[in-house]
């Protein structure tokens, strides 16, 4: 059996979805777990000549044959559940914990009416924190109270606690990332709950003796949208004139750059108690290596860049990115 966890080391957007769907593809998946906040987030999985926006459904349901959860400490909200049920077309192997917070119309208002978190935090309107205050208050409906939901409640705790007894493999995808921890992130510019690798874990409702591999999700620069602190910002014709741009998988706002930052890596990487480093977009940063799949392509200058991140890290870069189709990848053993 093998338990990994994937997991942001920087403000989201490190391309989560991808490592994800590559694991799903190639490491023989038997289960892909969602952890994480909820619809706030955005994964982009390019599978098949297709593209999928995803916010609830990890990006592990490219793997065909594996299980689908949603675990207890993630919200959902219904509709956009449904939709992403249709559009990704596992319906029969999709499993909810019973305990799954869920977003209602007035949680969205409530925050979509809150000038503190829509424009002093950024927010992005998906209604996850007021939710968050409404579960800590005790009054939020769970999964379980949903008669449409009823078909796909299961405990998922124990479901993944028996598959891995069992000795299947089990992904768990985390959503945003480390410095949007509300704990340890750059509060109060943060999500409303702890998205470390350890909050991942109690998302789920399993300890940490479990765990095979911690993958830490770093982005050959940085990216952040929504406001707060960003070391060494780029302005926006220079992100241009780099080709850093991107926009937002769920607001479409552009996401503010910067460069690689050593020193946050450093922190995420204790924070999450990272054991690899998968390493995303490094066809942006040397265009030379888009699409690459084997070692021998790696040119001395991306060489030259992962040993210095291993360095400073000490943690191996195991994963290097080359594209967003999910085959665009080379793994250092
Ligand atoms: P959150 O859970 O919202 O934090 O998202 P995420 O970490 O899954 O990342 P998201 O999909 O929002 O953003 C990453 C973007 O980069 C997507 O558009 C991906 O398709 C793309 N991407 C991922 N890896 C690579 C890569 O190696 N090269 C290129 N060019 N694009 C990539
Ligand atoms: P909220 O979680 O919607 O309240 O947003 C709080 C902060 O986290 C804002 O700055 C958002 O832009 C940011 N944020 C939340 N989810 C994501 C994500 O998945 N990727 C990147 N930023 C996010
Ligand atoms: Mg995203």
């Amino acid at each position: 059996m093998t338990l990994q966890i994937v997991i942001g080391g920087a403000f989201g957007d490190e391309g989560k979805g991808k490592i994800t769907s590559w694991l799903a593809k190639y490491a023989k998946i038997d289960a892909a777990v969602r952890a994480g906040v909820g619809p706030n987030a955005g994964h982009s999985v390019v599978y098949q000549d297709k593209l999928y926006k995803l916010r609830l459904i990890p990006s592990g349901f490219v793997a065909d044959d594996a299980k689908i959860y949603i675990s207890a400490g993630v919200l959902i909200n219904i509709d956009i559940l449904m939709k992403e049920i249709e559009l990704t077309g596992v319906r029969d192997r999709i499993f909810i914990d019973r305990h799954t917070g869920v977003i209602t119309d007035e949680h969205i208002d409530r925050e979509k009416g809150n000038k503190h978190l829509m424009d002093t935090v950024g927010s992005t309107g998906s209604g996850c924190g007021p939710t968050h205050v409404d579960r800590v208050n005790r009054s939020l409906k769970l999964a379980k109270d949903y008669p449409e939901l009823l078909p796909y409640i299961v405990d998922v705790s124990k479901e993944v606690h028996d598959l891995l007894e069992d000795g299947k493999n089990v992904v768990i995808e985390g959503s945003q990332a480390t410095f949007l921890s509300l704990y340890h992130g750059t509060y109060p510019y943060v999500t409303s709950k702890d998205v470390c690798a350890s909050g991942a874990l109690s998302d789920v409702g399993l300890g940490p003796t479990m765990v095979d591999e911690v993958i830490l999700v770093l982005k050959a620069f940085m990216t952040r949208v929504g406001e707060g602190p960003f070391e060494n910002e780029l302005e926006p014709a220079e992100v241009e004139k780099r080709g850093w741009q991107e926009y937002g998988t769920v607001t479409g706002r552009l996401r503010r750059a910067a460069p690689f930052n050593y020193e946050m890596a450093k922190i995420a990487v204790r924070i999450n108690g990272a054991s690899s480093i998968a390493i995303t977009k490094m066809d942006i940063l040397f265009p030379e290596l888009k699409g690459a799949n084997r070692l021998d392509q790696l040119t001395p200058e991306a060489r030259e860049f992962i040993h210095k991140i291993e360095d400073e890290t000490k943690v191996h870069v195991k994963y290097v990115s080359t594209g967003p189709e999910v085959d665009a990848m080379i793994i250092r053993e």
